[in-house]
């Protein structure tokens, strides 16, 4: 069976005190999630340390927003992955819309970032997702194909068996308008077949989660989905209650 997957992204949001409190808050319900959902938390870098000390002891993961795409140097500005590994992150958010937005990232620069956190041990959670005016044109399919074989198709096999993929239409994110069950269900097999053509039947092994205006409300019809293994959480992740309520939702 896929592993179901709740993650939060908790994007420039909190003050250092707040994501401790916050990381408590989510550990202190953690168990009224069944046992099978694995729960992971992406607070902002400089948050990472208390915050991995405020989990320890739980089965909740740690994950980083992004790193770098060299392993040291001068690079100012930049937080390479043996820095978030070293403070306890298992998994590292890439590719995500907002960074291929509002800071260039390109699939080239992706494919090397993904490969360096492999290389160091981080399950990846690469994002991918189209724009409104590329579901408007109907390209919604040719666009998350071309984002899944431009990066995913540069692994192995083995490498891609530690991949989480996270499906996130751009116009469902922040925005309130979450995709019907039926619309994230279809993009989802699609995006699996895709990972079959090269991977075969690891591609079943995949977890595909769904991001976009998710919510303890909707959360339930999304993963009764087949091909909907969990949620990448926005917003609705920085209320423990909330992220909670949509981890329940299996
Ligand atoms: P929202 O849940 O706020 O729409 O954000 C989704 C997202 O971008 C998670 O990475």
């Amino acid at each position: 069976m896929r592993k179901h997957i709740v993650a939060g992204n908790w994007k420039m949001n909190t003050t250092v005190a707040e994501g401790v409190e916050l990381a408590k808050a989510v550990a202190a319900k953690a168990a009224e999630v069944p046992a099978e959902v694995k729960l992971i938390i992406a607070p902002p870098f400089t948050h990472l340390y208390p915050v991995a000390e405020a989990i320890k002891g739980t089965a909740i993961g740690l994950s980083a927003q992004n790193c770098a795409d060299h392993t040291k140097g001068a690079y100012t500005g930049e937080v390479a992955v043996d820095m978030i590994a070293g403070v306890g992150c298992e998994y590292v958010i890439l590719g995500h819309s907002e960074r291929r937005e509002y800071y260039g990232e390109t699939s080239a620069k992706l494919v090397e970032k993904v490969k360096l956190a492999l290389e160091k041990g981080l399950s990846p959670i690469f994002c991918i997702g189209e724009k409104l005016e590329e579901r408007e044109a109907g390209r919604h399919f040719e666009v998350v194909t071309e984002q899944v074989k431009d990066v995913l198709f540069t692994l192995t096999a083995e490498e891609m068996s530690k991949v989480i993929v996270a499906y996130e239409p751009v116009w469902a994110i922040g925005t309130g308008k979450t995709a019907t069950a039926e619309q994230a269900q279809e993009i989802h097999a699609e995006i699996r077949k895709v990972l079959a053509e090269k991977f075969g039947a690891l591609a079943e092994e995949i977890s595909i989660l769904y991001g976009g205006s998710c919510k303890p409300s909707n959360a339930k019809e999304l993963f009764a989905c087949p091909d909907i293994d969990g949620g990448l959480i926005g917003g609705a992740a920085l209320k423990a209650e909330d992220f909670i309520g949509i981890a329940v939702s299996f």
